[in-house]
């Protein structure tokens, strides 16, 4: 059609979407249009504010790469992330739930670990932590089984694909769990860590005078025939940062219990000092197993260190 005034060209796009066969693609993207132009007219954006929002998109792109993805740091900086998951899971969004946020740093093929193992696996500094997660149905039965990946942090606050000094795969691994739903397994105890600061996620934070830190957690990925692929963090319950993650993550249901034992013997003999132990029970939904699509593919060959920012 021939655009008479800026209402046209509203009406213009909504009426070529028609011609979409695929009736979801057609109900995503008409809904899309609608806000994305009604956005324009109500934040009254003006042509150098529409270019450089293009320059963030570009600089998005730009800034990732097979070991960081800049997507998912935007995307979680923004609540994007933790609005889909909530609205979604936990009966779309109407009781509490055990999933979270995949996060940018779970990889495919983490190391198959026999129960009570360690995925500490190189040097690793920091206080023992032993954790056992039950995974059950709705219904309380506990599920055989399960195919749980496991990752976290070092207690310096790295993931092994942004630091050298670690092993490949250290702090990953995949568990199964036995006939009881459980698995259990050795690892040091995680810390809160920054998340990256010199791309587009950044100046976001910046030019609102966010700090960029998570609060330390546990990522866990459950897969089983018949269940919805249970992706989740458990956070720490007295990190400094528990309650302004920069990424909108935290629920209520997933501050995990980790227990500070001073004096007590550790489950295995070769630990000193004090130790945690953590304990959680996971309720997988009744669903399809569909693994995401792995943010991150590979290791940095640089360390790409975030630096904290705080204010
Ligand atoms: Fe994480």
């Amino acid at each position: 059609m021939i655009i008479e005034n800026q209402k046209d060209v509203t009406t213009a796009v909504l009426s070529e979407l028609q011609r979409a066969t695929d009736p979801r693609f057609r109900e995503i993207m008409s809904a899309f249009v609608r806000h994305l132009h009604d956005f324009v007219r109500e934040a009254r954006l003006t042509e150098e504010e529409f270019h450089a929002a293009l320059a963030y998109v570009v600089a998005i792109g730009r800034h990732s790469s097979e070991s960081h993805n800049e997507a998912v740091l935007m995307a979680g900086s923004l609540g994007l992330s933790a609005l889909i998951c909530l609205l979604n899971n936990g009966d779309q969004g109407t009781t509490e739930t055990d999933h979270n946020m995949l996060g940018p740093f779970w990889r495919m093929h983490s190391p198959v670990t026999p129960n009570g193992g360690s995925i500490v696996r190189s040097p690793t500094p920091g206080p023992a932590l032993f954790v056992n997660a039950t995974f059950r149905d709705a219904n309380g039965n506990p599920i055989v089984g399960v195919e749980v990946d496991v990752w976290h942090s070092s207690p310096e606050g790295f993931y092994e694909n942004q630091d050298p000094a670690q092993a490949d795969m250290n702090l990953r691994g995949k568990f199964f769990t036995d006939a009881d739903g459980r698995i259990s397994f050795r690892s040091v105890k995680p810390a809160g860590y920054p998340i990256p600061i010199d791309g587009p996620t950044g100046d976001l934070l910046r030019a609102q005078g966010r700090h960029n830190m998570r609060p330390a957690h546990l990522h866990f990925l459950a897969c089983k025939e018949g269940f919805k692929t249970l992706i989740s963090q458990l956070y720490v319950q007295d990190d400094k940062f528990i309650d302004s993650d920069v990424q909108f993550g935290v629920t209520r249901h997933l501050i995990g219990n980790y227990v500070r034992h001073a004096n007590e013997k550790a489950p295995v003999s070769d630990v000193k000092g004090p130790w945690y132990s953590l304990e959680h029970t996971f309720v997988m939904e009744p669903g399809r197993p569909k693994l995401p699509r792995p943010p991150i593919t590979g290791r940095a060959a640089i360390a790409a260190r975030a630096g904290i920012h705080s204010h």
